[in-house]
C-alpha cells in the first residue's frame, strides 16, 4: 500500500515564533509515529531577521513554492527593529491573500475553568468558534490621503466587501456549524445599524444563505454588542462569523476568556488551497530566547493543520493531550508563571499523546 507523504512548510518567523513552533514540530513527529501518517517539513526563514539583512519580505517566487505544500505552520511575524506594518502585510497578509486563505478559523474553547476571567464560568460556557472573513473587508489596503501633511488632510481607508467573498464566508460557516453538530446555532456579528453599504450587503447574503440551511438556527449580533456577550453570557453562542475587523478585535476577547493567548490557535483556510494555521498571539519580543513562552497555542494550531490534513483521529489525540496538560499540569497558562518551561510543556504533550 503506497502511503501519501504530506509536504508540510514551516515558517517559525519572530521573536517566540521559533520556540513554540520547535514544541510543535515535537508534537507533530511523535503523533506521525503513533498515527501512522509520513510527512516531511522545510523550514522558511520568512521574517524580520531575513528582512533586515536582505530587505526582502516575501517574493511571488516565494509564494508559488509555498503552493506546492500540504499546509503552512506559522510561528509569528513581528520584529521590533522592523516599523510596524512591513512585515504584516508583506509577509503575513500577503500569504493570507495570494494563497486566498478567506476563511480565518478561531476556537475559542475553555479547557479549564482555573484560567478564565470570568467568574462562574465553565469549559461547557465557553465552546465556540468564530469565522472571521480573511481576505477582504478594511484589511484590503484601500483607500488614500487628500492634501497631505497639511491641515486639510483626509484619510481614507475603504471596507471593500464583494458579494462572492461575502457569501462564500457565510456558506463555509453554515456548512461548519452543520458539521460541528453542537448548538447549531450561528451568529452574524455586524454593524447593521451604523455602516449602512457593508452590513447590508452580509446581512441580505447571510438570510438568503439560511434558507439553504433549515437546520441551523440564525442570529445577529452587533459587535459591540457581542463583546458585551462574551462576557456576560458566552455560552449563547455557537458559531460566529463576521467580517474581517470585527473578527479580528473579537478573537482577542475571544482569547482572554479562553485562558489567554498561550492557547489560541487560529487557522488561515483556503478549503481549495493550501492553508496555514498559527497560534495567534504574535512574536512576544519580550518573552523571547527565554524558554518562557507557552507553545500551547501552536500545538493546538497544529491540531487544526493534522485535522485539515485529513488526520481527524492525529489533531484530536493532540488535542486531548493539550487537555490533560491544561488541567492536570499547568499553574497558569501565562508565559513565566506555567509552573513549566516552554520545552517542557512540549514535553508533557508528547507525553500524554
Ligand atoms: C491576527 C493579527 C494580524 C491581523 C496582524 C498581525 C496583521 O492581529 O492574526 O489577528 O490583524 O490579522
Ligand atoms: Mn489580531
Amino acid at each position: 500500500m503506497s502511503q501519501k507523504t504530506y509536504k508540510i512548510a514551516v515558517i517559525p518567523g519572530d521573536g517566540t515564533g521559533p520556540e513554540v513552533i520547535n514544541e510543535g514540530l515535537k508534537v507533530l513527529a511523535a503523533a506521525s509515529k503513533e498515527y501512522n501518517f509520513q510527512y516531511e517539513s522545510k523550514i522558511f526563514d520568512f521574517g524580520g531577521e531575513r528582512y533586515l539583512k536582505t530587505g526582502e519580505t516575501l517574493k511571488d517566487s516565494d509564494i508559488e513554492e509555498l503552493k506546492k505544500y500540504s499546509a503552512i505552520y506559522l510561528g509569528a511575524i513581528g520584529h521590533p527593529q522592523v516599523k510596524p506594518g512591513i512585515l504584516e502585510t508583506g509577509i503575513l497578509l500577503k500569504l493570507r491573500f495570494s494563497l486566498d486563505q478567506y476563511i480565518n478559523l478561531r476556537p475559542v474553547k475553555l479547557y479549564n475553568a482555573n484560567f478564565c476571567p470570568l467568574k462562574d464560568k465553565s469549559p461547557s460556557d465557553v465552546d465556540f468558534v468564530v469565522v472571521r472573513e480573511n481576505s477582504e473587508g478594511l484589511y484590503k489596503g484601500m483607500g488614500e490621503f487628500k492634501d497631505k501633511e497639511t491641515k486639510n488632510e483626509v484619510a481614507i481607508q475603504i471596507s471593500y466587501n464583494t458579494r462572492r467573498g461575502v457569501e462564500r464566508c457565510i456558506r463555509y460557516a453554515f456548512e461548519y456549524c452543520r458539521k460541528r453538530n453542537k448548538k447549531k446555532k450561528l451568529t452574524l456579528c455586524g454593524k447593521t445599524n451604523v455602516l449602512t453599504f457593508a452590513w447590508n450587503l452580509w446581512e441580505r447574503t447571510f438570510n438568503e444563505v439560511a434558507k439553504e440551511y433549515p437546520d441551523i438556527t440564525t442570529d445577529y449580533a452587533h459587535v459591540d454588542a457581542t463583546t458585551m456577550w462574551f462576557l456576560k453570557n458566552p455560552e449563547w453562542f455557537d458559531v460566529i462569523v463576521t467580517d474581517n475587523m470585527f473578527g479580528d478585535i473579537i478573537t482577542d476577547l475571544g482569547a482572554m476568556i479562553q485562558g489567554g493567548m498561550g492557547i489560541a490557535a487560529g487557522g488561515n483556510i483556503n478549503p481549495e488551497g493550501v492553508s496555514m494555521f498559527e497560534p495567534i498571539g504574535g512574536s512576544a519580543p519580550k518573552y523571547t530566547g527565554k524558554n518562557v513562552i507557552n507553545p500551547l497555542a501552536a500545538i493546538c494550531a497544529l491540531a487544526m493543520l493534522l485535522e485539515n490534513l485529513g488526520e481527524v483521529k492525529a489533531g484530536q489525540a493532540v488535542e486531548d493531550a493539550v487537555i490533560k496538560v491544561v488541567t492536570k499540569k499547568l499553574k497558569s497558562l501565562a508565559a513565566g508563571k506555567m509552573g513549566y518551561s516552554t520545552q517542557k510543556v512540549g514535553d508533557l504533550v508528547v507525553d500524554n499523546l
